[in-house]
């Protein structure tokens, strides 16, 4: 078992570049398969997760070569439609696969991945959208099948701005006949990037970034193309917390502003000085900080992930604050790892009530799941002593090469194999 040693106390000081993001690539690279000529993506963060997409595509059996942070894929041999279980239950974002799948070749199979530690997580809007652009599908005993033929477009509302299920209808919509319209879609950046990907390839989208988005179907997709990963905005919240709660200062490169907008103004509001360049931040911590409160909301509202790194910087506020917790309904399991560090908060309901203390002290704790370990991490660097972390290959599915990144800024942070 491998496990992290964090010893707090020191000020992060220095500058750190920003890797692509894990949620833009993973719908990339899904994407990919819309396409009958090669994609060379650029930018490709080495995560867990991303490794798992790359095997869920190879046993589709697309060609994919992974050297450094370039993918090259080529799904011009893609010849089966079912993604192996063990791989579906791996990951939850295979499920990406289906819009394409369906759009480039009437038909899919794919396991339901189940729910995760943050929330059951159904899959119920995809669904809804699919069927709406024709397709037949089967959903039984953990397996679902779906066969079209041919989509066409249609007129979609979602309930829910879910992201999954606008980057899944987007990818069927591309290849469908006529026009397709997604009513109260996700906003998020990694939707834009999405679009912007599948434009180069030849697609018709407009409206990402926006609650409505407009697809006009075309036949198929047949650029070759070259394509740079957006920067992952959630990595970036994540630095910028740890030089918050360390009392530090630390230059952030490779970033978009305004993907973190939500994040810096609540730290601004908590006290902490905040300088944007177009594609860097500074952040400089106060000795000090107040407590503030917050709703996590679909995009532009404040995110989800990074409601547990919010939550340990406040647990050492001055004052009192609330974190509500809007789009999981099981996000808190962080903060009985935090209680063990000595921060004092209560659970009511969909709300967390966090009294600020002057200081957490290490121990050992376990991280749930990717942001509650990244939380833990954070309470480690400002905590008094060493704190240990179990359950590290969470944090391997989402930030690549964490500990020598924060060595760099002065950390003192270790991973045994015990
Ligand atoms: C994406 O998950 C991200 N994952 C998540 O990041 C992120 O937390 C989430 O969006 C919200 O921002 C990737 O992009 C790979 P949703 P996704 O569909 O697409 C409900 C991380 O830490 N819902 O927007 O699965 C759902 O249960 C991960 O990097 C339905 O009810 O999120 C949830 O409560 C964690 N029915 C809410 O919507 C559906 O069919 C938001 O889910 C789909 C979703």
């Amino acid at each position: 078992m491998e496990r992290l040693l964090v010893t707090g106390g020191t000020r992060l000081r220095g500058s750190i570049a920003i890797s692509g993001a894990k949620n833009a690539i993973l719908p990339l690279l899904a994407g990919s398969l819309l396409s009958e000529r090669p994609v060379v993506l650029e930018g490709v963060p080495s995560l867990i997760d991303v490794k798992t997409m790359k095997d869920a595509l190879e046993s589709l059996g697309v060609k994919v070569n992974w050297t450094g942070d370039t993918m090259q894929i080529d799904p011009s041999s893609l010849r089966s439609l079912e993604v192996p279980p063990t791989l579906a239950r791996r990951m939850r974002a295979s499920n990406l696969v289906m819009g394409p799948l369906l759009g480039r070749c009437g038909r899919f199979k794919v396991s339901y991945p189940g729910g995760c530690t943050i929330g059951s997580r159904p899959m119920d809007l995809h669904l809804k959208g699919l069927r709406a652009c024709g397709a037949v599908i089967d959903d039984d005993h953990g397996c679902i099948t779906a066969e079209a033929a041919g989509l066409q477009g249609a007129d979609i509302h979602l309930d829910f701005p879910s992201v999954g299920a606008t980057e899944n209808i987007m990818m069927a919509a591309t290849l469908a006949r006529g026009t397709t319209i997604i009513r109260n879609a996700a906003r998020e950046p990694e939707i834009v990037e999405l679009q912007n990907f599948l434009n180069k390839l030849g697609a018709r989208i407009r409206g990402a970034g926006m609650d409505t988005i407009r697809i006009d179907g075309v036949k198929k997709l047949n650029q070759e193309i070259a394509h740079r990963v957006i920067p992952d905005r959630i990595e970036t919240g994540t630095f910028m917390v740890a030089a918050a709660i360390t009392r530090g200062e630390v230059l952030i490169n490779n970033v978009i502003p305004e993907h973190v907008e939500a994040v810096t103004a609540k730290l601004r509001e908590a006290g902490v000085s905040i300088k944007e360049e177009d594609d860097r931040i500074i952040v400089t911590a106060p000795s000090n900080w107040k407590a503030v409160d917050i709703r996590t909301m679909p995009f532009p509202g404040f995110p989800t992930d990074m409601q547990p790194q919010m939550m340990v910087f406040l647990a050492l506020a001055q004052g009192t604050s609330i974190i509500t917790e809007n789009i999981f309904e099981n996000r808190f399991r962080h903060v009985g790892e935090l209680r063990r560090m000595g921060s004092q908060i209560r659970l009511e309901g969909r709300s967390a009530v966090i009294t600020g203390i002057k200081d957490l002290t290490g121990t050992v704790v376990e991280a749930t799941d990717l942001r509650a370990g990244a939380a833990l991490v954070l309470g480690g660097l400002a905590a008094e002593n060493t704190t240990i972390i179990e359950g590290v290959q969470h944090l391997d599915r989402g930030y690549e090469n964490l500990e020598s990144r924060l060595k760099m800024l002065g950390a003192q942070v270790s991973r045994e194999i015990i």
